[in-house]
C-alpha cells in the first residue's frame, strides 16, 4: 500500500522514513493511504478472507506477504445482555482486546510496527511504557529476531506485563519516574540512532491499531454503534479508531461516524480537563496517579489527535474514580465472566457514569472497547477480591467450612 508521512500539526510532507515527529515543526506524524488502491477492493471479498489484523492489508502500510504476525486481532466482540440491563442501555458489547496474542490490543500496532521496523532495516526497537507496549513489542521482537530495549517506570507496571516483557528477552529498565519520564528517555535514544522507537507516536503504530474500529463494524455486520468507548491514556487508540472510520467514509462505505467517547482516570485526565474547558490542546498533569497503571499518563502523547477525533465525531470525554474503575472492573467479570485490567475497565465505568449523567440514553447501542486481559495485573484483583477460605485437607472440615459461608 502506497502512502506518505504527513506533520498531523503543520501539513508538511515528511520524506524520512524513521521520524517520529516532524523535522519542522516537532508535530505530531500521520500516515496518509492512497486509498485508491482500496477502491477495487469490496467489503465482501475482504470479509472473505481470515478475521485479523492482515484482513484488512489494504489499508496498512506494511507488505502483508512479509508481516511478523502472531496472529493478532479477530478478537471476540461479547454481546452482554446482563451488563446492557444493569447499566440501561439497549445494547452493551465488549470489544475483548485481552484475547489478542500477548493479552492487549497492542499487539495490532505491533505487528504492523515492528512490519515496519524491519522493512527499513531496524536492528533494534524500543519503547517506554506502562506495560503493555513493552510486553508486546518484547514478543514481536522476538519472533523478527530484533534486539529490543524497554523502559518502564519503577514500581508501576503490574506483575504480568513486566513477566512478558522479561519472558520474551527484551533489555528492561526500570526508570525512578513516571511513563512522561520514560518516553523522554526512549526519544532521546532514538534521535542518538540507538534504537527505533515503537510507542505510539510512531506513525505505523496507530495504523495496525485502526483494525480495531474496521472489526468491531465488520463484527456488527456495518450496523454502526451509537457510541464507541475508549480509556484513554497516550490517546493513540482512540485516533486510530477514528482514522479507520474516516477512511472507510472516504470509501463511500459508510456514511457517519460513531461518536468516540474517551475515559481517563480521575488522577490522570488532562484529556478529560481539555474537553470540559472547550479546549483542542490539553495541559499536562504534573504527578498522575491512579490504580489503572496502564493509563496513568499525565502527558498523552497523541492527545492533540484524539480531541480531534473527539470534536469531528460529536464524541465525549470523561473520568472515573479508581473506585468506579474496580467496581465496573468486577461487574463485567461478575454479570459476563469477561476478565479485563483496570484501564480497560474504565470504559464500563465510563458508560455507567454517562448512562447516569443522561450523555447515554437507554435506546442506545454501545461499543466498550476492553483494552488488555484481568491476567496482567493479579495483584490488584487478589487485593480488590473476597479472601481465601483456609481449611484442613479433610472433607468433614471443608463440609463444615462451606456451610459456615452459606
Ligand atoms: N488500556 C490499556 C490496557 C493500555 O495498556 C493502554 C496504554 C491504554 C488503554 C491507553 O491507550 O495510550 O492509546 O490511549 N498503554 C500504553 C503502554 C501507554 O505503555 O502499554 P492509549
Amino acid at each position: 500500500m502506497s502512502f506518505v508521512i504527513k506533520c498531523f500539526e503543520c501539513g508538511r510532507v515528511v520524506e524520512e522514513r524513521l521520524a517520529d515527529s516532524c523535522p519542522a515543526c516537532g508535530g505530531l506524524l500521520n500516515v496518509e493511504l492512497d486509498l485508491q488502491e482500496a477502491r477495487h477492493m469490496s467489503l465482501g471479498k475482504l470479509r472473505r478472507r481470515p478475521i485479523g489484523v492482515w484482513r484488512y492489508a489494504e489499508f496498512l502500510p506494511a507488505d502483508r506477504r512479509k508481516a511478523v504476525s502472531l496472529k493478532e486481532g479477530g478478537t471476540p466482540l461479547y454481546d452482554c445482555r446482563a451488563l446492557a440491563k444493569e447499566v440501561g442501555v439497549k445494547r452493551l458489547y465488549a470489544k475483548h482486546e485481552g484475547a489478542n496474542p500477548t493479552g492487549s490490543f497492542k499487539d495490532r500496532g505491533m505487528t504492523v510496527g515492528v512490519s515496519m521496523a524491519v522493512e527499513l532495516g531496524c536492528k533494534v526497537v524500543g519503547c517506554a511504557s506502562t506495560g503493555n507496549t513493552s510486553a508486546s513489542l518484547a514478543a514481536y521482537a522476538a519472533k523478527a529476531g530484533l534486539g529490543c530495549v524497554v523502559i518502564l517506570p519503577s514500581g508501576k507496571v503490574a506483575l504480568g506485563k513486566l513477566a512478558q516483557a522479561l519472558f520474551y528477552g527484551a533489555k528492561v529498565i526500570s526508570v525512578d519516574g513516571n511513563f512522561d519520564d520514560a518516553l523522554g528517555i526512549v526519544k532521546q535514544l532514538a534521535h542518538e540512532g540507538q534504537l527505533y522507537m515503537l510507542n505510539s507516536i510512531n506513525p505505523f503504530r496507530p495504523e495496525g491499531q485502526k483494525t480495531l474500529g474496521f472489526e468491531i463494524l465488520d463484527q456488527l455486520r456495518m450496523e454502526m454503534p451509537d457510541k464507541i468507548v475508549l480509556p484513554v491514556g497516550n490517546a493513540a487508540n482512540l485516533w486510530a479508531v477514528y482514522k479507520a472510520f474516516t477512511e472507510w467514509q472516504c470509501l463511500g462505505w459508510i456514511e457517519e461516524l460513531p461518536q468516540l467517547i474517551g475515559v481517563q482516570a480521575s488522577g490522570s485526565n488532562p484529556i478529560a480537563q481539555a474537553f470540559r474547558a472547550g479546549r483542542r490542546d490539553f495541559d499536562a498533569v504534573e504527578h498522575p496517579e491512579t490504580v489503572a497503571t496502564a493509563i496513568r499518563i499525565g502527558n498523552p502523547a497523541s492527545g492533540k489527535k484524539a480531541l480531534k477525533a473527539i470534536y469531528d465525531t460529536g464524541g465525549y470525554v470523561t473520568d472515573v474514580t479508581d473506585e468506579e474503575i474496580i467496581s465496573a472492573q468486577f461487574l463485567l467479570g461478575r454479570k459476563e465472566g469477561v476478565g479485563v485490567e483496570p484501564a480497560s475497565a474504565a470504559s464500563v465505568a465510563g458508560v455507567i457514569k454517562l448512562r447516569r449523567e443522561g450523555i447515554i440514553s437507554k435506546t442506545e447501542k454501545v461499543v466498550c472497547v476492553c483494552t488488555g486481559n484481568v491476567l496482567k495485573d493479579p495483584d490488584t484483583v487478589i487485593e480488590h477480591s473476597g479472601k481465601i477460605h483456609q481449611s484442613r485437607a479433610d472433607l468433614d472440615d471443608v463440609r463444615r467450612l462451606l456451610s459456615s459461608l452459606g
